[in-house]
């Protein structure tokens, strides 16, 4: 049986979960592929220390230049994350002639193009299935799976972390920063979590399946990102009472001739796929036009999960450089002459229901006002929610509106306005409502 050596550069949770996967599951591989994948060289910073993955010494460097640079190696696996030296690495590696497999997002939402257009001029193959959504195969589905089909729409809870923040606050009334204490103290959220918090993540996940499936170059930089820290315990339980639940969304569509591509915490209809989806768990939701509605639904985060997906990757190069067709899914599964740049969609003219939680003072005329003001900017109002006085005399009250459609412009200027009254006495709380179940 024919052998495919692989280089691994980086052995941290990922790369040790790669590993074992290529142990474990030798057999059932070589059986469907048809040759047998060797793990020949491994690169991590720390040769030396003590790993939950058993590998000879003699396998493992502490010089990535090795992976590189051994003409036997045919495949190389990027497992160390941030833009430098992997960018470098990966270039250098599609440069020797090898194929090359990442789990990279933050690098392909920044130099994904470079890199693509590297291996397409190089015949060589590029896989990044575990970039987005862990286990979850949407970079296959896209690509491969939904060819036949102009996508409508995309609207994924894609972050583990602020999906089980959210899940928590709403299911068990907890707070944000206790959530936050709790998950960092389970290992699902970094010490640093603002990358996850503060939708930086979920926007170079969207940006690349929405360069994907629109055939277009989305810059993650220029996407709409808006996180979750200000979602608050009250919010949540002002959702549910109006039958929502509050998450945060990553969304793209066409809108005309521009791309809408947006993260943002929104309120989704309780009983909606996308509002069933708890914890840790992703899901991304597509809608084809000859398809329809699917989710993929799984694991975003995780050595084995994640590695699985990286070892589908590599088994899916191995087949191509078997059947001399590398290169035979190019790599935004577009030909380069019909890939365009669709100019993205101002915020301003964004158009949906929304939701506004206002702090005031508990006095008479506070509602007509705020109402004229949301009139006058042609805003129509829904419904209106305020509890009974069982507050502090003196303190504000919570006053919730939620409209009719109305564009974000005139939301935005509303706001301006009635945050000069005088009864408004904390920040309004703005959150969009998405309609995500329609046909
Ligand atoms: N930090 C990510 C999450 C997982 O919380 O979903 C890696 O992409």
């Amino acid at each position: 049986m024919q052998t495919i050596h692989v280089g691994l550069i980086g052995l941290g949770t990922v790369g040790t979960g790669v590993v074992q996967i290529l142990q474990q599951q030798a057999d059932l591989i070589a059986g469907r592929l048809g040759a047998r994948l060797v793990l020949k060289r491994v690169a991590t910073r720390h040769p030396e220390r003590a790993r939950a993955v058993q590998l000879p010494a003699a396998q493992l460097t502490g010089d990535a230049m090795e992976v590189l640079q051994d003409p036997e190696i045919a495949i190389v696996v990027e497992l160390i994350g941030g833009y430098e030296p992997a960018r470098t690495y990966l270039l250098t590696a599609l440069q020797q002639g090898k194929h090359v497999v990442t789990a990279n997002k933050a690098l392909l939402a920044r130099h994904g193009r470079e890199l693509f257009q590297t291996a397409t001029a190089l015949r060589r193959d590029i896989g990044f299935e575990a970039s987005v959504g862990g286990g979850i195969p949407i970079i296959r589905t896209i690509k491969e799976g939904f060819v036949a089909n102009q996508f409508l729409s995309i609207s994924c809870i894609i972050n583990g972390t602020t999906n089980y923040i959210l899940s928590k606050m709403s299911d068990q009334g907890q707070d944000f920063q206790d959530v936050l204490r709790e998950a960092q103290a389970l290992g699902y959220a970094e010490a640093d979590p603002s990358f996850d918090v503060d939708g930086i993540d979920a926007a170079q996940k969207i940006a690349l399946l929405a360069s994907l499936a629109f055939g277009s170059w989305v810059p993650s930089e220029a996407i709409y990102t808006e996180g979750i820290t200000g979602v608050s315990q009250l919010d949540i339980a002002y959702a549910r009472e109006l039958g929502y639940r509050v998450k945060l969304l990553a969304m793209a569509k066409m809108a005309g001739s521009h791309l809408d591509v947006r993260v943002h915490p929104a309120l989704v209809a309780a009983d909606s796929w996308l509002a069933n989806i708890n914890g840790v768990y992703n899901a991304i939701s597509l809608r084809g036009d000859k398809v329809g509605r699917n989710m993929l639904i799984g694991r975003g985060a995780g050595a084995l999960p994640t590695g699985s997906a990286v070892v589908g990757d590599v088994v899916d190069v191995a087949r191509n450089i078997l059947h001399d067709s590398s290169g035979r899914v190019p790599p935004q599964a577009y030909q380069d002459h019909s890939l365009q740049d669709v100019p993205l969609q101002d915020m301003d003219e964004v158009v949906c229901k929304y939701y506004l939680r206002f702090q005031v003072a508990d006095q008479p005329r506070v509602l007509a006002a705020i109402a004229g003001i949301l009139g006058e900017h042609a805003i129509s109002l829904e419904s209106v929610l305020q509890k009974g006085r069982e507050h502090v005399p003196g303190a504000p009250v919570s006053v919730v509106m939620m409209t009719h459609e109305a564009r974000e412009r005139s939301i935005r200027k509303a706001l301006l306005a009635i945050a000069t009254l005088p009864t408004i006495l904390g920040k309004t709380m703005r959150l969009r409502v998405e309609e995500t179940e329609e046909e």
